[in-house]
């Protein structure tokens, strides 16, 4: 089967992509910022909730039985979608933000004056500001490794930066503005080289890369459900199973706990240990139902085809006056970012919207990344795996026709 007839029975999965807005046929380039869902996840959702909704690991009836294995059948999913070594590493979070605001809480409890956290220039919000609290907190320091002038991460620099003091290094596997793919395996080895721990933000990457965790060796490992075709709220927290066990728990409550008496209380077992509440059931399902997905996709046909789709754009961008591209020419997944010379990035997006065609625009939730490109903003076109060489060419066209309007 040609790899066009392959995407077009993909997107008969995704209903969504079927509509006209604003008069024309949709066309869905905001994936970086959450993918569509096929029917399968719809339905495993659905289905959840008409047939098996009660809550996990509490009762001894036959319907919270149901829905536990349901929900730790998808926990197993996960384990082996990341080749984690043990189902008890995969913590359920709210998605990507929580995990790193997870971590720099229990950290900030670990770390003292003068310890060192590395992060980079290209990191999202969420990989900043938590550090940032825990830096205020507990006076350890917040180095960041600069980009080349070709826009990827400057690994001399990082080495430069790395020393004793170095406790914590925590990067994107994928810039969410830039679509770099960035070189972890070698950002891994040289911090623990220097006994440091390595939280890779993988939220842009499980979509579009394979990953395997034991492979890498990084310490913590974390995604959300929303930008894998899963559901929003639902997120994971891969983390080492002898790293989590000696730190202490986050938040406090139910399921977290073993014994609890108003003197002491003791703390679950792995995974619970970090799952305090009512967890989010329905996505847990749903983020299963999305793995299913991802692994029954033909991933060597879609990844030729996200490259055709990233150097067919990125080439035709180049050729387009006054359009410039970042990181160009560099291995990308999934996104490439431009302006225009000239015009406001949300203008550009606002003009394409009214052609049927979403991109985002702004600072993508990383603003010390704009600074460093000396833009305020930029538009990103993101693909997934659903998006044909059509809509790319669309999309081009219709920048074409606003440049030219805003221009005249
Ligand atoms: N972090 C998401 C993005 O990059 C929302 O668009």
């Amino acid at each position: 089967m040609s790899s066009d007839l392959y995407i077009e029975q993909l997107r008969a999965q995704f209903p969504i992509l079927d509509q006209q807005v604003n008069e024309h046929q949709l066309v869905y380039l905001d994936n970086g910022a959450t993918t569509q869902k096929p029917l399968s996840v719809i339905d495993a959702i659905c289905d959840y909730y008409q047939t098996s909704n009660a809550n996990v690991h509490r009762a001894s009836h036959a319907l919270s039985n149901k829905a536990t294995t349901c929900f730790e059948k998808s926990r197993t999913k996960v384990q082996q979608f990341i080749n984690a070594r043990r189902s008890e590493e995969i913590i359920w979070t709210k998605g990507t933000t929580e995990g790193i605001n997870l971590l720099a809480n229990i950290f900030a409890r670990q770390l003292q004056a003068g310890d060192e956290i590395i992060i980079s220039a290209l990191e999202h919000h969420a990989n900043i500001v938590p550090w940032q609290m825990l830096a205020k907190q507990t006076g350890a320091i917040i180095k960041i490794i600069p980009l080349t002038q070709e826009h990827c991460l400057d690994v001399e620099a990082f080495k430069a930066l790395l020393t004793a003091n170095t406790k914590l290094v925590s990067i994107a596997h994928v810039s969410n503005v830039l679509g770099v793919i960035n070189p972890i395996k070698k950002i891994i080895d040289l911090a623990h080289q220097k006994g440091a721990k390595v939280i890779i933000d993988g939220a842009q990457a499980v979509a579009h890369l394979e990953v395997d965790v034991q492979g890498l060796d990084c310490d913590f490992y974390l995604f959300s459900g929303h930008k894998l075709f899963g559901p929003t709220g639902i997120g994971v927290m891969y983390g080492k199973y002898d790293l989590l066990q000696q730190l202490p728990p986050w938040q406090g409550g139910g399921e977290m706990i073993e014994t609890v008496s108003f003197e002491e209380t003791t703390y679950n077992r792995l995974p619970f240990k970090f799952e305090a509440g009512t967890p989010n059931i329905a996505g847990a399902i749903g983020l299963g139902a999305a793995i299913d997905f991802v692994n029954n996709l033909e991933r060597s046909v879609l990844e030729k085809h996200e490259q055709r789709l990233l150097a067919y754009t990125e080439a035709a961008l180049k050729g387009i006056q006054d359009v410039v591209v970042f990181a160009q020419n560099l291995n990308k997944s999934g996104a490439i970012s431009f302006i225009v010379k000239g015009e406001h990035s949300t203008d550009i997006a606002m003009l394409l919207d009214a052609q049927g065609i979403a991109v985002r625009s702004g600072s993508h939730c990383a603003m010390p990344l704009m600074s460093v490109l000396q833009y305020s903003g930029t538009i990103r076109v993101s693909f997934s795996v659903y998006n044909t060489l059509d809509e790319a060419k669309v999309f081009i066209k219709a920048l074409q026709n606003v440049i030219q309007m805003l221009q005249e």
